[in-house]
C-alpha cells in the first residue's frame, strides 16, 4: 500500500522540509519579540530538546510500526498494545489540526509570494522604517488581494498533495534548503555589520524572566511542537514510509536541531535590524515583513536578493504546509477508498474556504474578535498552545506508557542501550511532565 522514501537522506529531507518553514522565519522571531526575548527563548529550547525530540522521536517509531495514516496507525496500534480504539482519537484530533493550522498558514505564505512581486518592483530602495510599515499595512489591509495569493498557495499545495508526497519533493529540499541556509548567512552578514548586533544578541539571549508571562511560556512550549511539525501526526504520517533499518534518533536529532539553527539565525538576522531602525520587537505578525525589507533596500543588488529570498521562503512553507495536508488526505483515501486526486481536491478546498476568516481577519474582519482575539489569532492559539501539546502529550504517553516495551525499543533498535533509555525515560517523566506544569501554570493552579 505504501511507498518508501529512497534512503535515509530523503526522509531527514522531507522531515526537514515540513519542519523548516515559516514557523522558524516568521512566527519565532515574532512571537520571540511580543514575549520579551531572552526568557521566551530559553523557555523555547529548553522544550524542543526536552519535549520536542522526544515526541518526534515517538510519532516516527509509531508511525513506522502503523505504516498506515495516523488515524488508522492509531487504531491498529491501540488496539494491538491496549486492546482500545480510543487512541484513534489522537489522529483524528491531528487531522483536524492539521485542517486548522494550514488555514491560517496558508494566509501567512500567501504574503511572502506577495512580497517577491514588492522585491522584484525596486519598491525597498532605499525604503525607510515607516515606508516597510506603509507597504505591509497597504498589502496586509487589502482583502482581495491577500485573497488571491492564499488561493494561490493553497491551490499550489493541493496540486502537490494531489500528486503524492514522494515525488519531487525530496529533489527540491536538497537544492532550495541550504540555498535558503546561505542567503540567511548572507543576511546575517549584513545584521552584523549594518545592524544593532549587540542589542539583538542582548535582547535574544539574555532572560529577563520578569518580562515572561504564563501565557508566554505556553507560547514557548506551543512553537516548540508547531515549529517541529509534532503533535498531530505530521511525522507520524511521514514515519509511514520510513524504511525499518534507518535511525530514528539519528534522524529526529538532525531535524531538530537544523530546524533549531535556522530559527536562531533568522532571529539573529531580524533583531540588529529591528534595533538599529528603531522598530518594536513586538511588532506582531508583520515583523519579518516590516524589518527584512530595509536590508534589502541597503544591499547591493538588493532586488536580486529580496526576490529569492522571499521565493525561498515561500517554498520552505510549501513543503510545510504539504505536510499540514498529508494526514487528512491520506486518511480519507484510504478510509473512503476514493482516489488521491479527489481527496485533495475536497480537503485542500475546505482548508481554502475556512483560510478566508483568517485572511480578513487582518482587514474586513480585524475587529471581529473573540475572546479579545481576531479569528487568525485565535486559530493559532487554539493549535499551537493547545492541540499540538495535547496531542504530543497523548503520543508519548501512548509511546512511553501504553506501547510495550518490546514494540518501541524493536522500533528503536538501532541504537539499544543509553539512548534507548534516555528516550524512554524522557517519553515517560519528563515530555508529560513538563507539558503538564505548563499548562497548569498557564491556566495559574501553579
Ligand atoms: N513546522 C512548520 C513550520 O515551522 C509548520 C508545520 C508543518 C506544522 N507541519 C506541521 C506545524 C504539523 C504543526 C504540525 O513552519
Amino acid at each position: 500500500m505504501h511507498g518508501h522514501w529512497s534512503s535515509r537522506l530523503a526522509f531527514i529531507l522531507a522531515v526537514a522540509g515540513s519542519a523548516i518553514g515559516l514557523g522558524n522565519i516568521w512566527k519565532f522571531p515574532y512571537i520571540a519579540g511580543v514575549n520579551g526575548g531572552g526568557a521566551f527563548v530559553l523557555v523555547y529550547l529548553a522544550c524542543v530538546f526536552v519535549v520536542g525530540l522526544p515526541i518526534m522521536m515517538a510519532e516516527v517509531l509509531i508511525g513506522r510500526r502503523g505504516r498506515r495514516n495516523p488515524i488508522a496507525t492509531m487504531l491498529l496500534l491501540g488496539e494491538e498494545e491496549s486492546g482500545s480504539t480510543r487512541w484513534a482519537l489522537i489522529g483524528v484530533l491531528g487531522v483536524f489540526a492539521g485542517f486548522l493550522i494550514l488555514s491560517y498558514y496558508s494566509v501567512i505564505a500567501g504574503w511572502a509570494i506577495a512580497y517577491i512581486l514588492e522585491g522584484a518592483s525596486g519598491a525597498f530602495a532605499n525604503i525607510d522604517a515607516a515606508g516597510v510599515g506603509e507597504i505591509f499595512s497597504s498589502l496586509s489591509g487589502d482583502w482581495l488581494k491577500t485573497s488571491f495569493w492564499h488561493s494561490l498557495f493553497m491551490l499550489m499545495t493541493l496540486v502537490v498533495v494531489s500528486k503524492g508526497v514522494e515525488r519531487g519533493l525530496e529533489r527540491a529540499v536538497r537544492i532550495l534548503m541550504p540555498a535558503l541556509v546561505a542567503l540567511l548567512l548572507l543576511l546575517l552578514g549584513y545584521s552584523m555589520i549594518a545592524g544593532d548586533f549587540a542589542a539583538g544578541l542582548r535582547f535574544m539571549f539574555e532572560p529577563k524572566f520578569s518580562e515572561l508571562t504564563q501565557a508566554g511560556a505556553l507560547s514557548a512550549l506551543g512553537h516548540a511542537f508547531f515549529t517541529l511539525s509534532v503533535g498531530m501526526g505530521a511525522v507520524m504520517a511521514y514515519g509511514a514510509y520510513l524504511p525499518s533499518e534507518t535511525s530514528i534518533m539519528k534522524t529526529s536529532i538532525a531535524v531538530v536541531c537544523a530546524d533549531t539553527a535556522i530559527a536562531i539565525l533568522a532571529g539573529l538576522v531580524i533583531f540588529p535590524i529591528v534595533f538599529a531602525n528603531g522598530l518594536d520587537p513586538a511588532t506582531g505578525p508583520g515583523l519579518i515583513f516590516q524589518s527584512l525589507p530595509l536590508a534589502f533596500g541597503q544591499l547591493p543588488g538588493g532586488i536580486v536578493i529580496a526576490v529569492l529570498f522571499f521565493l525561498l521562503l515561500t517554498f520552505a512553507a510549501w513543503t510545510s504546509a504539504i505536510s499540514l495536508m498529508e494526514p487528512a488526505v491520506a486518511w480519507l483515501i484510504e478510509a473512503r477508498d476514493i482516489s488521491r486526486r479527489r481527496a485533495a481536491w475536497m480537503i485542500g478546498g475546505t482548508i481554502w474556504v475556512l483560510g478566508f476568516f483568517s485572511v480578513w481577519s487582518f482587514n474586513i474582519l480585524a475587529d471581529f474578535k473573540i475572546f479579545g482575539r481576531t479569528v487568525f489569532d485565535n486559530l493559532d492559539f487554539l493549535t499551537s498552545n493547545i492541540m499540538l501539546p495535547l496531542g504530543g502529550l497523548a503520543i508519548v504517553v501512548f509511546a512511553g506508557w501504553v506501547m510495550c516495551r518490546n514494540s518501541s525499543s524493536d522500533e528503536l533498535d538501532p541504537e539499544a542501550g543509553a539512548g534507548y533509555r534516555a528516550w524512554r525515560f524522557s517519553a515517560r517523566y519528563i515530555a508529560p511532565v513538563a507539558v503538564v506544569l505548563i499548562f497548569l501554570n498557564a491556566i495559574g493552579l501553579i
